[in-house]
């Protein structure tokens, strides 16, 4: 047999096919793996910010709820507080009675700058920035949050 016979021979392209499949097999197993092993070490990808705007005025009572913030705007800079509780991730809700924000799950209580009162939850609820839109004249129209 010579050298060319045995790399034309059959059994010789079976092994390069198999050796080729397994290196692309491996190829796609460490990708798949890659993933989770970067979002263990910490690496996330930030979404794109989303820009949710609400008309102004608000109602008389100062406050306008959405299902993922609660917007407060008084005589002062308005501002916004998730509504995602910081223990189990229930939606919280502003008692306008109690002038504080309960979570129903549990009752952690917030205040309506989102700092912590009680409850189970270790962590204050996260804020939103928000933007102010005026008219040419001065009066406020809107007011843009930034999720
Ligand atoms: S989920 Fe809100 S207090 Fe538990």
């Amino acid at each position: 047999m010579t050298a060319e016979d045995k790399q034309t021979s059959p059994g010789n392209d079976r092994r390069d096919f198999l050796g080729k499949a397994a290196k692309w097999v491996g190829a796609v197993i460490c990708t798949a793996l890659l993933f989770p092993l970067l979002r263990f070490l910490g690496f996330t990808i930030k979404p794109k910010p989303r820009y949710v705007t609400v008309a102004a005025p608000l109602p008389a009572s100062g406050f306008h709820a959405e299902r993922d913030f609660i917007l407060f705007a008084g005589s002062k800079q308005p501002w916004a507080i998730s509504r995602t509780c910081t223990h189990l991730g229930c939606r919280v809700n502003f008692l306008e009675d109690k002038q504080f924000i309960e979570c129903p799950c549990h009752q952690s209580r917030f205040t309506t700058t989102g700092k912590l009162i009680s409850g189970p939850a270790k962590k204050n609820l996260p804020t939103f920035t928000v933007e102010s839109k005026s008219d040419e004249s001065g009066r406020i129209t809107g007011y843009v949050v930034t999720l």
